[in-house]
């Protein structure tokens, strides 16, 4: 089996990232990094990488196989072209571009020099993502009508170039290609219909700091994804409503618990309860005796990241089709300008994505 080397431009915090899980977990080495910081330089010298006088001094290093772009969203395009244009296979970090059409040149440059890229999307890995696909698929909900998908915190938007519009700022392109790229890739080939988004500026105008999403799919369930930065109080992580129960993942911990109606019994008990806010028998709470509860252990679900680096190893060796294909990130990032012109224009976008 070969082996391939790699480098990283942008030694930040997912360049950094990269190093560790790259050379530790896959048959890919990271060797070279090159960053415009001089302390980013002189931090990957320190971790025993070879640096760059310049981006170009890097592209022409012929050991070098791969080049990962860890950069702000803005470098994304020129850098993975420059790369392509030197013969070095790209790994582009997440979101691939700030547009479809800044996308679609990437494309057309791997086309016209022959040289193949992919797309960091790792959090189809997290743990998290993966035990509620498992509840979903074994049918433990039943029929899926209903999936709500949250990430959120109270700190606002990092520091830095994610508050600024030129750089691909924001909480859409940041988390939003994460969660779109998940539910596209769990109810495929199914295609979006239709979107509404409402996107959030509680504490920044140049930059959305949040937003809420809802996307209709031609099959299937409703789908809700949120993100919040100025969220004191955080929902779940997962809630998923089917006809025969529903499943909750409060947070990345992972633990979480299918409730299901027991011998898929979902009829009527004829009891009025008293509750503070007078009788009701629509919204009781089930009797024991009719429903079952399955945890959801944390500790049976761990992301494999390696995974994704394994794979591009195995590609590079013309034995397996790329986890991440440019076509995916394609259909995220045109349900991220639909939900743009959602916002914008304050109705729903009709599409086929
Ligand atoms: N997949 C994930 O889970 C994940 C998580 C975090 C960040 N990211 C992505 O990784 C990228 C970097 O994010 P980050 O959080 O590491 O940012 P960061 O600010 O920590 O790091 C970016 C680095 O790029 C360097 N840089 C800026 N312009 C450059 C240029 N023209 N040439 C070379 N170096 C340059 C900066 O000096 C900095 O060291 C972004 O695209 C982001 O969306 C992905």
């Amino acid at each position: 089996m070969n082996q391939y080397k790699a480098a990283i431009v942008g030694y930040g915090n997912m360049g950094r990232w990269h190093r560790l899980n790259i050379s530790e977990k896959t048959r890919i080495l990271v060797t070279g990094a090159y960053d415009i910081e001089p302390q980013r330089m002189e931090k990957a010298r320190e971790d025993g990488l070879k640096t760059y006088p310049s981006y170009e001094a890097l592209l022409a290093d012929d050991e070098i196989d791969i080049v990962v772009v860890a950069t702000p969203n803005n470098f994304h395009l020129p850098q993975a072209c420059q790369a392509m244009e030197a013969g070095k296979f790209v790994v582009c970090e997440k979101p691939v571009t700030m547009s479809s059409a800044e996308l679609q040149e990437m494309m057309d440059c791997s086309k016209r020099t022959g040289v193949g890229f992919t797309i960091h999307q790792n959090r189809r890995a997290d743990a998290d993502y993966l035990a509620m696909r498992d509840a979903v698929d074994k049918g433990l909900l039943g029929s899926v009508f209903q999936i709500e998908s949250r990430v959120t915190g109270s700190r606002g938007i990092p520091e830095g170039w994610r508050q600024y519009a030129v750089a691909g700022g924001g909480m859409m392109l940041d988390w939003g290609v994460h969660l779109i790229d998940q539910i596209v890739m769990m109810m495929s080939p199914a295609k979006v219909t239709d979107i509404y988004c409402e996107l959030y500026h509680v504490n920044y105008k140049e930059c959305d700091d949040g937003f809420k999403l809802m996307m209709y799919f031609e099959t299937g369930p409703s789908v809700m994804i949120e993100v919040g930065t100025s969220h004191f109080i955080s929902a779940p992580r997962w809630y998923v409503c089917g006809d025969l129960g529903a499943l909750v993942i409060p947070n990345w911990d992972c633990n979480g618990k299918v409730i299901r109606a027991a011998n898929h019994e979902v009829r009527w008990e004829e009891e009025i309860i008293y509750t503070k806010a007078g009788p009701t028998k629509t919204m009781a709470p089930r009797a024991k005796n009719t429903i079952e509860e399955i945890a959801i252990d944390g500790n049976q679900w761990h992301p494999d990241y390696g995974g994704f680096f394994r794979n591009l190893a195995d590609h590079l060796d013309g034995n397996a089709e790329l986890l991440v294909k440019p076509e995916e990130a394609m259909r995220v990032m045109r349900v991220m300008e639909a939900a743009f012109e959602s916002h914008r224009t304050r109705s729903v976008v009709k599409c086929s994505i």
